[in-house]
């Protein structure tokens, strides 16, 4: 069980470690003492994270109210790694690229296109759909299809609080995310790698669930373009591509929608992508997974539903071997 609601004064030592070196840091940021961090920390990198310091606090702060949701193991991942080491296939397949040219992409303003079985329905601007005085603070772990995790400091609202704008109807069983489209901003999609626009979809009691956030911000900061600006999906449980990145389009609508990595190789990628460590990959295993930002050798066991267990009655009477 990854996931603590209870109060942070309930939690052990050991919960709540990675949570208080970034508050400290926060606090010695806010004082103007980055350097400070050197000394201050103790973690098992200390390079990584005085690069941190000094890097995270470049983009522009948010406000947001701390909340438990917190994962009861493992390090924060440093801001580095969370933000040089990323998938965004529309400005190319290495690792390093989004980072390098996601710069290009015009984020605001912008507008978000909703449409569908809703009651409301139309063109938004973010802060028309985003309630920027509610958000709150989530650190989860992404768990990547890909065998690897981060654990982020994600800043956010609940998924549910967007939605429920929009009064969908009762034939809105899923809902559709498409990410913007722009060609002359967008290097990577020169290249046919996925059908573009990227598109991803959730069923209507997955994306209402609790844990289910759109993020705008991490480390305390507007989400840098490349993880996905100005606002993205986090859905703890589910392999990353499912956290689908700067959404432009909601939809709403009663039949499964088409999504990228399904359509592009259905045998490897299902509509569900729950994690699941008891169902390899057709080409590799995924009971393991490497951690990103803390040496090339540390793996962790994955979980069942990424540790995030209070998913499960989702999906009571459902073969996930089958609905991958
Ligand atoms: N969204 C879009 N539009 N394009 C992408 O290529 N990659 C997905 C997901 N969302 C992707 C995307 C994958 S495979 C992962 S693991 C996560 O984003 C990575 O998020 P991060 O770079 O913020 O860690």
């Amino acid at each position: 069980m990854l996931i603590r609601k209870a109060p942070i004064a309930g939690l052990t030592e050991n919960d709540v470690t990675p949570k208080r070196l970034y508050m400290n840091r926060r606090k010695i940021m806010a004082a103007g003492g980055a350097v400070a961090l050197t000394a201050a920390c103790s973690g098992p990198q200390p390079d990584a994270e005085a690069q941190s310091a000094a890097r995270a606090g470049a983009g522009e702060p948010l406000s947001f109210r701390e909340t438990a949701y917190t994962v009861s193991d493992g390090e924060l991942t440093p801001y580095d790694a969370v933000t040089g080491y990323n998938n965004f296939y529309e400005f190319g397949v290495g690792k390093s690229d989004p980072a390098r040219f996601a710069d290009a992409m015009t984020t605001d303003p912008w507008s978000v296109e909703i449409s569908g079985h809703a009651e409301r329905t139309g063109v938004f601007g973010l802060e028309d759909i985003i309630d920027f005085n509610a958000l709150e603070e989530r650190i989860y772990r992404l768990r990547c299809v890909e065998a690897w995790s981060m654990v982020i400091p994600w800043i956010g609202v609940p998924l549910s609080t967007i939605l429920e704008q929009f009064r969908p109807t009762s034939d809105a069983r899923y809902v559709a995310f498409e990410t913007y489209l722009n060609r002359d901003e967008m290097r990577g999609v020169r290249f046919p790698v996925l059908d573009w626009p990227y598109r991803e979809g959730l069923r209507m009691d997955e994306a209402m669930h609790p844990l289910t956030i759109m993020a705008v911000g991490l480390y305390g900061e507007v989400l840098p373009n490349q993880n996905g600006a100005p606002m993205r999906l986090v859905v703890p449980w589910k392999y990353g591509f499912k956290s689908i990145k700067s959404i432009s389009r909601i939809r709403f609508v009663a039949e499964e929608p088409e999504t990228s990595w399904k359509q592009s190789a259905p045998r490897e990628y299902g509509f569900y992508s729950n994690v699941n460590p008891n169902r390899s990959h057709p080409r590799w295993s995924q009971s393991s997974e490497r951690v990103i930002g803390a040496g090339p050798f540390t793996r962790r066991d994955t979980e069942m539903f990424n540790g995030y267990d209070e998913v499960a009655p989702l999906y009571a009477g459902m073969d996930l071997n089958e609905d991958y």
